[in-house]
């Protein structure tokens, strides 16, 4: 199951990745430094390094970075020109950018490879999803639980990127294809998207998932 996370994404995305790295805030940009106010330490952590992935990911395309700020849902505001998605969990950190002129949005999600708890997956899960993790438990994938919300959590990403909305795990209906290590999304709420395609890995102990939506020809 093992995938990296540029191989997650068409050439056209660019990514970025840290792991268990001291903070480094020199790429924190005085705008980005000014929405940090009383955070805990794991929180500027978070924010510091998934800032400096995007900033490293926008250089990457030959872009010259400009701070990313947060729009009212928390969701990354990008310069003109660029979509993108920002992960974090565990002193692991990605982003992934890429064109808006090719990719109309980017979902990505990272979670620790571990089981979810039976709670959790009794809220994001509908009967045909919780069958499937129960089925597929211990087999091909370790923790399908974890898998599916995390799938869940990089829809998200990506559907609000676009609507501006509010999406609920019931809207989101996830059917998994493991040994292409694709998944699929339906989507139950009126909008232009409907169905979503996405990509899955594991790597060093995290999950990811990624979503990319071309630009429509
Ligand atoms: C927003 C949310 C998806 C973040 O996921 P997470 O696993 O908790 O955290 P991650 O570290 O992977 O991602 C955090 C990053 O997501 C990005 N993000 C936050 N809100 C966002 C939004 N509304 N749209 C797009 N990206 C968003 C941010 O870049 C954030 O990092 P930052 O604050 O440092 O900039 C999650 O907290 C949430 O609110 N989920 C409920 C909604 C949902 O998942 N519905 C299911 C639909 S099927």
């Amino acid at each position: 199951m093992g995938k990296t996370l540029t191989a997650l994404f068409s050439e056209v995305t660019a990514t970025y990745e840290i792991r268990n790295a001291v903070l480094d805030d020199s790429y924190l940009w005085p705008e980005e430094e000014k929405i940090l106010q009383d955070v805990s330490e794991k929180r500027r952590w978070d924010f510091v390094s998934g800032r400096k992935c995007a900033r490293l990911a926008i250089e990457t395309l030959g872009v010259k970075a400009t701070p990313v700020l947060t729009g009212l849902r928390d969701e990354p505001i990008w310069p003109d020109g660029l979509v993108g998605s920002i992960t974090h969990t565990r002193n692991y950190a990605a982003a992934a950018i890429a064109p808006a002129s090719k990719i109309l949005c980017l979902g990505l999600d990272a979670e620790p490879d571990e089981p979810l708890p039976h709670k959790v997956l009794s809220r994001i899960s509908n009967a045909e999803e919780f069958n499937w993790v129960q089925r597929a438990k211990g087999k091909e994938i370790p923790h399908p639980g974890t898998l599916l919300f995390s799938a869940k959590e990089a829809t998200y990403k990506a559907w609000n990127s676009v609507t501006k909305e509010w999406l609920g795990f019931s809207d989101a209906h996830v059917n998994f294809h493991i040994e292409k290590q694709t998944f699929t999304v339906s989507l139950n709420k009126p909008s232009s998207l409907k169905t979503l395609s996405g990509t899955f890995g594991t790597t060093e102990g995290i999950i990811m998932t990624a979503i990319e939506i071309p630009v429509s020809q």
